[in-house]
């Protein structure tokens, strides 16, 4: 089968995207798949890169990204044909041949958010992971409380505000934001890793902490933080219509008084520790995948997913539903289905057939 790998992309994941790409690179099985790279641009251009592993591997101190040699990899010219091609830098072009399935490991907007599975759906392209509305879905994190709320999922109280809004209404949003008490974390609706993020302990940080979010999304919202254990669970989709799977869980244990953000994320590996399987009790846990199981049936999940927790000792509270999860062999996602039984090289079959199904 040839599988046609997305990374990079114009989000601001984008180093993320290509170290996810580095991980699938090294663990997929060459027996089985042919691989054809392609990286996207910071700008959006969609280039052939070198089958190199080594190339895009998670490097705290230098993060991959994916450079502009010139390539131009060129999408099929009807839904009837597969067949991609590409051409060089020297402007001739040659075929890369029929693809069996697109593999778009993309973070953020322009990725994970629906617009990439369009595009693919429009090319008739079979892909791996979320559809359309699932990847919107997922990727907006008031229209994830939203519908999660609406199946009787747990999510903090919150608000969404635009700058607009902001400033033409600010007493009644300042009130809003009030009745939720302190701390809390003002995010923008539609980003990933924490890019954005901050956690506003006085209230005088709010309009700075809005800013932040702002120059990511042109909405932001203001989050309650619970107070509780960091809790996260892997969900894959069944096969042919059987039920969602759903991994044993993974604990986050931040270091200190910050929280899971980028830095601790991806950059300093002592600010925060992955375990897993994480502590909880037979009757927790059950309770805990249940909650995953709905949450992604609640935004019409399909493939894959990460649901991120907090639990605060009576309650299961889901954070938001990540539809392309970072995905490099250190990563929660597949840390949880190594513990569950499914090792990354299995799990990237898995995800394919799943896409192919
Ligand atoms: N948004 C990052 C990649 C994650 O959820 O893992
Ligand atoms: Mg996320």
């Amino acid at each position: 089968l040839t599988v046609a790998l997305l990374f990079g992309g114009r989000s601001a994941e984008h180093t993320i995207s290509c170290a996810t790409a580095g991980g699938v690179l090294s663990a997929i099985d060459r027996d089985k798949y042919d691989v054809i790279p392609i990286g996207i641009t910071r700008d959006g251009a969609f280039t052939l890169q070198p089958d190199d592993a080594a190339l895009f591997a998670l490097n705290p101190t230098a993060m991959p990204a994916v450079t502009d040699n010139g390539s131009r990899v060129l999408w099929p010219d009807s839904a009837a044909t597969r067949e991609l091609s590409v051409t060089a830098a020297s402007g001739q072009r040659r075929s890369l041949g029929t693809v069996d399935v697109v593999f778009p490991i993309l973070h953020g907007p322009f990725g994970e958010d629906g617009t990439v599975q369009g595009m693919l759906e429009l090319l008739g392209l079979p892909y791996v992971g979320n559809g359309v509305l699932a990847s919107a879905l997922g990727m907006d994190k008031h229209f994830t409380k939203t519908a999660l709320e609406a199946v009787g999922v747990t999510v903090a109280p919150w608000v969404t505000v635009s700058p607009a809004q902001w400033a033409a209404d600010n007493e009644l949003w300042r009130g809003r934001a009030a009745s939720l008490g302190l701390p809390v974390f003002v995010k923008p609706a539609r980003a990933g890793s924490s890019v954005g993020v901050t956690k506003v302990t006085v209230a005088e940080k709010l309009d700075a902490a809005l800013e932040t979010a702002w120059a990511e999304d042109g909405k932001a919202l203001i989050e309650r933080a619970i107070v509780g254990r960091e809790l996260e669970c892997a969900v894959l989709s069944g096969r042919d219509g059987s039920a969602t799977r759903v991994s044993l869980a993974g604990e986050i244990i931040v270091q200190g008084d910050g929280f899971y953000d980028f830095e601790a994320k991806y950059i300093d590996d002592s600010a925060a520790q992955l375990v897993c399987p994480a502590e909880l009790t037979e009757g927790e846990l059950a309770e805990m995948q249940r909650v995953a199981a709905r949450s992604f049936e609640a935004i019409g999940g399909s493939g894959l997913a990460r649901v991120d927790f907090f639990y605060t000792g009576t309650e299961f509270v889901v954070n938001e539903l990540n539809t392309m999860p970072g995905f490099t062999p250190i990563s929660m996602f597949p840390k949880c289905w190594a513990a569950s039984g499914l090792a990354y090289p299995q799990l990237i079959d898995e995800l394919i057939e799943l896409g192919l199904q």
